[in-house]
């Protein structure tokens, strides 16, 4: 799943620098680089149509200091600032929480404060990416433009605009956009100069400048990622390199998938976590995608080059990044396996830059169709719906050649990393960062077999244990909020199915740790389902060993494909359901972690059924018991 994104304006009446030109700011949020690179488009379209204004587009996360200063910080910006533009971002994961870079932002700006005065001047919109199959689906976007809103003095341009990457999100900026401009007009239009409204914009394609190098010495090519390890803090800017320890399979040979047991090494890295974190692992492409990749473009593995955001002179390259995508030098082969995402379905924007340089005339003319108005129907399709990667887009439209500046900026997007709820406690695992991961291999409607990029890296990684040339990748902790009761005398109830078992084995680590160390442990009850008992019935031993010991009082089990009804582990609480309302009447907390769309909405009216019936109330009562639940921290879900 991919993750999301918004954006917001504001005025400044009295604009003191640049006398004469008004001043734009557009702010973003972005995880995957999809409204950072909408903020830059947005910018560079307004600086064509609006000669007499600035514009600025910001990292929220370039306000990170302490607190105070952020908020001075952020009030000088938008009091010096015509209108800001916010995009947050993404949320692949969790209950709707912001984007790493708008994290910050969100939390000064959402809670407990009265934003008053300040906002005075403001004009602002707000657009928001997020997946509309999502429950909380562009909440950041929504919170903060009610805030702005209600908070009495900002005024709203543009109701706020709600980007779903499940369809086309490229359209929906584009809509929103289109709905932007005459308010813009209105504020920003040169009396004396109306032409620019009627010229169409045609956006440039971005472009890195690459610098092709004799290679002398390649000795050089991993010295980012050791370094990296000099870091005090490790973000995602920061990632830290750390070594595959320990990988085992957790099906049995019965099982016709796979599930990946690995621990990432830590010790000496500096790297800690808490139990509930996730990991986000930096994953690289294999071979066999590489190498594709490279006859596609038309370039030799050991190409050697590197990568820059300015022109020779030193001046920024118009429409440019604001830093390179990655460091270089490097060889094609590496930017290829480690910095570019091959396999996900291209977006219009690429399919115009691939355009620009087929030699072919008619693959030119069918890219750019693909991509406009009228083709809107043909790409959700044939690129959506079947699920087509760029590769294979590119091999079709063979004669599309693109520069590696281009292909860079504007055809394969940054590889994210992926997150996973990290599978072990730090107090029974100082040194070790446990992972539990499901093998993603699946056919997609064109036949193509998609292997997960992450998923098939770990199961073919070299644990240390076989091999001191093991298999590293860079990693960084994000921390939840997915948390045990900070008074272990509480009850707890879990459900976790699957992979969604992985926060719980540390939750459990860490009750056998608290345990052993004297401490009164609250009643915790398991509910866990897989298949088949004798296939994928993940940490079983485990599983009775915290049974045995106390730290987990109850597993509760549902077998989905054992007899002639499936059996969910909603199906379970329903069983359960006078246990689970006395738990949560003594103030106990409720964990559901695993699979969004299916499996935790299906928890969640389960849950709410329980409630309405076990506490006799209506539906609305029951409603506003299950939000409380959810504001106070005693319902945390861990979702993807
Ligand atoms: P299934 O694949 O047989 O449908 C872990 O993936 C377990 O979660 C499997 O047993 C899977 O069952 C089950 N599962 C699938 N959809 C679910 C849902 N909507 N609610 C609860 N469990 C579900």
């Amino acid at each position: 799943a991919e993750p999301l994104k918004p954006l917001s304006v504001k005025v400044d009446r009295e604009p003191e620098a640049d006398y004469g030109r008004k001043k734009v700011t557009i702010f973003f949020g972005t995880q995957t680089g999809t409204a950072e690179g909408f903020a830059k488009a947005l910018a560079e379209e307004a600086k064509a149509r609006y000669d007499k204004a600035t514009f600025k587009v910001v990292d929220l996360d370039d306000y990170a200091a302490d607190d105070d200063e952020y908020e001075d910080k952020l009030k000088k910006e938008t009091l010096s600032s015509f209108f800001d533009h916010i995009l947050f971002g993404d949320y692949s994961y969790g209950d709707g929480e912001p984007t790493d870079n708008a994290a910050r932002f969100y939390k000064w700006f959402t809670e407990g404060k009265e934003h008053g005065n300040w906002l005075e001047n403001l004009q602002y919109s707000v657009f928001g990416l997020g997946n509309r199959q999502y429950e909380h689906f562009n909440k950041v976007a929504k919170v903060v433009d009610e805030i702005l809103a209600d908070q009495g003095s900002a005024k709203r341009l543009l109701s706020v605009g709600l980007g779903d990457d499940d369809q086309c999100i490229e359209d929906d900026f584009s809509a929103w956009r289109e709905l932007l401009w005459p308010e813009l007009d209105q504020l920003l239009r040169d009396e004396d100069n109306v032409s620019g409204a009627s010229t169409p914009y045609t956006a440039a394609i971005p472009e890195y400048r690459v610098v092709f190098i004799n290679r002398e010495d390649v000795a050089n090519l991993e010295k980012s990622w050791s370094l990296a390890n000099g870091h005090a803090v490790h973000d995602m800017q920061h990632p830290c390199r750390a070594n595959v320890a320990v990988r085992r399979e957790l099906h049995t040979p019965a099982s016709d998938r796979s599930c990946i047991h690995l621990e990432f090494g830590i010790a000496g890295t500096g790297l800690v976590y808490e139990t509930g974190d996730h990991v986000g692992v930096f994953t690289e492409n294999c071979t066999d995608t590489v190498e594709e990749a490279e006859r596609l473009l038309g370039y030799s593995s050991d190409t050697y080059f590197s990568i820059h955001v300015d022109k020779e002179d030193g001046t920024p390259l118009s429409g440019g990044s604001l830093s390179p995508p990655f460091s270089s030098p490097c060889t094609l082969r590496t930017a290829l396996t480690r910095y570019a995402d091959l396999l996900n379905s291209p977006k219009k924007s690429a399919l115009l830059a691939l355009a620009k340089y087929a030699s072919d005339p008619s693959e030119a003319e069918r890219l750019r169709f693909l991509a406009s108005p009228a083709g809107k129907d043909e790409y959700s399709q044939w690129i959506v719906a079947s699920q087509r990667s760029l590769l294979e887009v590119m091999s079709v439209f063979s004669s599309a050649k693109p520069p590696l500046g281009v292909f860079f900026a504007a055809v394969a997007p940054r590889l994210q990393p992926r997150y996973y709820s990290i599978s072990s406690s730090p107090k029974m695992a100082p040194t070790r960062i446990h992972v539990t991961c499901a093998l993603v291999y699946e056919k997609t409607p064109t036949g193509r077999i998609h292997k997960g990029v992450c998923s098939t890296w770990m199961k073919h990684s070299v644990p240390l244990e076989e091999s001191q040339e093991c298999s590293w990748a860079p990693i960084y902790v994000r921390q939840s909020n997915f948390r045990l009761p900070s008074d272990p005398s509480l009850p707890i109830i879990m459900i976790g199915p699957g992979t969604g078992l992985a926060p719980f084995r540390g939750f459990l680590q860490e009750r056998l740790a608290l345990m052993e160390a004297g401490m009164q442990l609250g009643h915790a009850t398991l509910f866990f389902g897989c298949r088949n008992r004798k296939m994928d019935f993940i940490y079983e031993d485990e599983l009775k060993n915290f049974v045995g010991t106390g730290a987990l009082s109850e597993l509760i089990l549902a077998f989905s494909r054992e007899g002639p009804t499936k059996e969910y582990v909603q199906h379970k609480m329903a069983e359960k359901a006078s246990d689970i309302w006395n738990i949560i009447s003594q103030g106990g907390y409720i964990y559901v972690c695993g699979d969004s769309k299916g499996m935790a909405r299906d928890v969640h009216r389960a849950l709410h059924t329980i409630i309405q019936g076990q506490g006799s109330l209506d539906s609305s009562k029951t409603e506003s018991m299950v939000k409380g639940l959810q504001m106070d921290g005693r319902y945390l879900r861990d979702v993807w």
